[in-house]
């Protein structure tokens, strides 16, 4: 029964920290991981819709979540921010979804590299690339030390194969992950520390939402199962790769797509 299947509590006793979950696909995989009995580290940079994750958590009574307002990309401030929560929770997050990131300008008209500004390059490479670099730098002591830990690090299908909807920077960080995915499943696999990294399609979100209509009816026409998807869908996969189910597979980045760009 999916109801079952949905809520086994496959991570009971596990410290998840989401990043990027105030909304959106964030927000699905907190909620699917606290469905699953872990404690989750609920963290944004946007405190309301933090709140709002959290209460939807708790008012469903599954698993325990707390708030973490943090911006993904300062270092010193994700190293204390972690270090206080380890402190609240009973111990530092063995699990963490890198999934914050940002596509600015993000109207369906990709800029070109001769119209983005120096400031909005740096800028998405310290989201997207560089957060998923301080939160693991931050946390794989620990996983290291108890030879246990789960990363999964958001990429995209658009870090794999050209989309004409994306522009450089974006594309540039998420590929980049990809190849950060394998050189860190390499480094902590010796110490059972497991590193895979998603590429979701076209999936339904504010920040999808947020695009032109005609864009997501042309993505939808190139995706064969004909659909956007949900972030649930998303989340059901990183629920996967950090469960035992998985526990032979590391380095992989692994599409959630309905089949576009595969
Ligand atoms: P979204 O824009 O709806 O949500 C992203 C969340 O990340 C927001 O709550 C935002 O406040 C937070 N965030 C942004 N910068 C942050 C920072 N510096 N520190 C902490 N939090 C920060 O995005 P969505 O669609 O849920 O995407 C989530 C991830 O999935 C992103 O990494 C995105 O690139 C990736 N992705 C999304 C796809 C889609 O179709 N929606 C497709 C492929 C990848």
């Amino acid at each position: 029964n999916p109801e079952e299947i949905a809520t086994r509590p496959s991570h009971a006793g596990r410290r998840v920290l989401v990043t990027g979950a105030g909304r959106g696909i964030g927000r699905a995989i907190a909620q699917r991981f606290a469905a699953r009995g872990a404690t989750v580290g609920v963290a944004d940079m946007n405190e309301a819709d933090i709140n709002e994750t959290v209460r939807s958590i708790r008012g469903n009574r599954k698993g325990a979540a707390v708030p973490l307002v943090l911006d993904v990309s300062d270092y010193p401030s994700v190293e204390k921010t972690l270090a206080q929560a380890a402190s609240q929770i009973g111990g530092p997050f063995d699990t963490v979804v890198n999934n914050a990131g940002i596509s600015p300008k993000h109207d369906g008209v990709a800029h070109k590299i001769w119209e983005m500004e120096p400031d909005e390059w740096n800028r998405v490479v310290a989201v997207n690339l560089s957060g998923c670099f301080n939160t693991i730098r931050a946390l794989s002591p620990s996983m290291r030390d108890m030879k246990a830990g789960w990363i999964v690090n958001m990429s995209s299908v658009a870090g794999k194969t050209y989309s004409p909807i994306v522009a450089c920077h974006y594309a540039a960080t998420k590929s980049a992950l990809i190849g950060f995915t394998k050189h860190l499943a390499a480094e902590l696999g010796p110490f059972g520390v497991r590193v895979n990294a998603i590429a979701p399609g076209r999936i339904e979100t504010p920040m999808v939402r947020a695009v032109a209509g005609e864009v997501n009816d042309e993505q939808v026409r190139m995706t064969p199962m004909g659909r956007l998807g949900a972030p649930e869908e998303v989340a059901d996969l990183a629920l996967y790769l950090t469960s035992p189910e998985a526990s032979f597979v590391t380095g992989q980045t692994i599409d959630v797509a309905g089949g576009l760009y595969m």
